[in-house]
């Protein structure tokens, strides 16, 4: 399998090359990607000349596709699967969103509903204790974040979908181990896209819902089927019914 791996890698890796190639030459590029801002911040500021060398451009492309992409893609994705067959949820949503509010309950539950990297890895060092067990050097320790997130001592009722459970003025919340729920992960090696990929779900949520409300479309299979890889994935996709909102309510037009 690993040739297949170093395969689909160097592909990658040459197509992002070439995008990162043809984008640096561009004079104009009046767009606020990832990508530009980069180049454009590289081409303002001398230090950042030499800092962001084209193949440190290359690898934080990489990086930012493997890494950022599916991920938040797929927190999105289960956001407005499970809002959509949660009115009361959604009523919430919407007067949060309309009065600029933050959706952060609704972003952390979906995360510990369907927590899209199920487990990190970490290496002993040294010889180690955890818990009662004499962990060897070199020994690999699997860290399961989406069990961790289903565990009903933590979140009572764990298979249900609630964001007031996240309500900081709730019992439930106060009774909690603060690393109950930690789907970027803990420590120094926690992920470094954390805040920019909550900031893309709350803008994203925004723009989403100013406008539209979703309904689960009958074309989608119940139960859900999910694929669990490197990241959790839906494995046919979620399929919704887009509808317009009015300021009189929802248009049942579908859009
Ligand atoms: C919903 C979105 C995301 C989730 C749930 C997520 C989750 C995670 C998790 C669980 C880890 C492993 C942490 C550990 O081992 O303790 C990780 C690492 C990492 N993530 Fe994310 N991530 C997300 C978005 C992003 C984005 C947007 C980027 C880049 C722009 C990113 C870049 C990285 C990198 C580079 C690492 C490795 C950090 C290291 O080893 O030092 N992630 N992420």
């Amino acid at each position: 399998m690993d040739w297949k791996v170093e395969r689909t890698n160097q592909k990658l890796s040459g197509r992002l090359n070439e995008i990162v190639e043809k984008r640096m030459k561009e004079r104009n590029r009046g767009s606020m990607d990832f990508l530009s801002l980069i180049l454009d911040t590289r081409e303002s500021v001398t230090t950042a000349e030499n800092a962001f060398t084209p193949d440190y451009i290359s690898a934080v492309t990489y990086e930012h596709l493997l890494a950022g992409s599916a991920t938040t893609a797929f927190t999105l994705s289960s956001i407005v699967y499970l809002v959509a067959g949660h009115p009361e949820v959604e009523k919430k949503l919407l007067a949060e969103i309309d009065g600029f509010g933050s959706a952060a309950q609704v972003i952390k539950e979906a995360m510990r509903y369907y927590t899209v990297s199920p487990l990190v890895a970490r290496e002993t060092t040294n010889e180690v204790e955890i818990g009662g067990y004499l962990l060897p050097k070199g020994t690999w320790v699997w860290l399961a974040l989406g069990v961790l997130a289903k565990d009903p001592k933590n979140f009572p009722e764990p298979d249900k979908f609630r964001p007031e459970r996240f309500d900081p003025h709730c019992e439930e919340m106060k009774r909690r181990h603060p690393y109950a729920l930690i789907p970027f992960g803990i420590g120094p090696r926690a992920c470094i896209g954390q805040k920019f990929s909550l900031q893309e779900l709350k803008l994203s949520l925004i723009h989403l819902y100013r406008k539209y409300v979703f309904r689960h479309s009958p074309n989608m299979e119940n139960p859900l089927e999910l694929e669990y890889g490197i990241v959790l994935n839906f494995k046919h996709g979620v399929k919704l019914r887009v509808i317009k909102r009015t300021n009189s309510g929802m248009a049942e037009q579908t859009v």
